[in-house]
């Protein structure tokens, strides 16, 4: 993401304090943040907030004498990869459609020469009203992207349509922007998490899978230009925005769910960390504790991955294998065990829980390191990685 440069356009809006949020999330991703501001935003958020966030001076006025041009309406915007405005009100919309340069934001706007993207924020009324639906109609026919709005609580009581999208939704959308379409027209489904196999209940059997790792390659194939089916155990993450999520608790749940999607799919990865037993009976009631040694009965689950790679007809396979010992040697008996084309092989003594790993990626050509990075990074290469052996495959 290095190299990549924005222009972060806030409006006046109660969601502009969001914005804040949302040019430290942009900088810590990489990403260089010049944040331009209208008058009325400045009553909201002051630039001095903007300024520590992003480590730039922040610009609001087309006669500015910092831009040493004195045409800071023409040279903020070059260079940049992007212009996001966040929050969008509705009278900033409306200036968009009519290609108003009534300021230095909007004037950028209009004199740019990349994307525009816009995250609306109003009150619902203001939404709803056709002025409001027109203007949006119309922006989108110009080309420009609408990000959101989202439902809910809104600053004024109500509840409705006009929310800013959260600023990690936006964050994924830009930097969706940046990743190549890797996978554009494909279908991918992703199996994360861990499983819980009740014992009673409220009881049962987990394991310390965070769910990270498969959220970030369903996000990084997202990203790729897929579309997304990602089937969850219980996580504490929030699921990539554009994702079609099907939560689920147990194996037997997590098989249903993968079945019920899998046979219009061309890619399938399964990064859940799914239970390989289950227990017979479990208690409907909460098991009372008493002086006794208590036995569970346990019964094998069934294999997801090894059932989708042998259907007629499989889809694009790929397993992760989380081992303790003889990593390498194990996963490539499990990716031949289970006809994978690849499997990715990781430390699960240095995987659970960890921001960065290092992966060996296991395929017919051999042996692949993907060398110690953080779980995003590792999830795009190697969303990369099986993009090119997929259309290696295709005739
Ligand atoms: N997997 C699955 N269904 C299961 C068990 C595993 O889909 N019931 C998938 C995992 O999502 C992963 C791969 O199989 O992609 C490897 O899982 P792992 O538990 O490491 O391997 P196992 O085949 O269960 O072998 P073992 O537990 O003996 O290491």
């Amino acid at each position: 993401m290095d190299a990549r440069r924005i222009v972060l356009g806030v409006t006046g809006g109660v969601a502009a304090y969001k914005a804040a949020e949302l040019a430290r999330l942009l900088v810590k991703a990489g990403i260089d943040t010049q944040v331009v501001c209208t008058e009325a935003a400045r009553h909201f958020v002051g630039p001095a907030t903007f300024q520590a966030l992003t480590g730039h001076p922040v610009f609001s006025d087309l006669w500015d004498e910092r831009v040493d041009s004195g045409m800071a309406h023409i040279d903020l915007g070059r260079g940049a990869d992007l212009i996001v405005v966040a929050p969008a009100s509705a009278d900033f919309l409306a200036k968009l459609v009519q290609g108003v340069a009534a300021d230095l934001l909007s004037t950028l706007c209009l004199a740019r020469d990349c994307p525009l993207l816009v995250a609306p924020a109003m009150n619902r009324q203001m939404w709803e009203h056709p002025a409001t639906q027109r203007n949006v109609a119309l922006l989108r026919q110009d080309g420009v992207e609408l990000l959101g709005p989202d439902q809910g609580e809104q600053a004024c009581g109500e509840i409705g349509f006009g929310r800013m999208l959260e600023p990690e939704a936006l964050l994924e959308a830009i930097e969706a922007r940046f990743q190549p379409k890797r996978l554009a027209g494909l279908k991918v489904l992703v199996t994360a998490g861990p499983t819980f196999e009740a014992i009673d209940a409220v009881r049962g059997i987990t394991n310390a899978s965070s769910g990270r790792m498969g959220y970030a390659v369903a996000r990084a194939a997202l990203e790729a230009g897929a579309e997304v089916t990602l089937v969850t155990g219980p996580t504490c993450l929030t699921p990539p925005r554009a994702a079609r999520v099907i939560p689920v608790t147990r194996c037997q749940d997590m098989l249903a769910a993968v079945e019920s999607v899998v046979a219009d799919v061309d890619i399938f990865i399964g990064v859940a960390a799914v239970a390989d037993y289950y227990v017979l009976n479990p208690s409907e009631q909460k098991i009372k504790k008493d002086a006794h040694i208590l036995t569970l009965e346990l019964a094998p689950n069934p294999d997801i991955l090894a059932s989708v790679s042998s259907r007629p007809s499989p889809p694009f396979c790929v397993g992760f294998a989380a081992e303790s010992e003889n990593i390498e040697e194990y996963a490539e008996l499990k990716r031949r065990r289970k006809h994978l084309p690849l499997i990715v092989a990781n430390d699960v003594r240095e995987a659970v829980g960890a921001e960065a790993v290092q992966l060996v990626l296991l395929d017919e050509a051999g042996r692949h390191v993907l060398p110690l990075a953080d779980k995003r990074t590792q999830a795009r290469r190697l969303i990369a990685h099986i993009a090119a052996l997929y259309q290696a495959t295709r005739p």
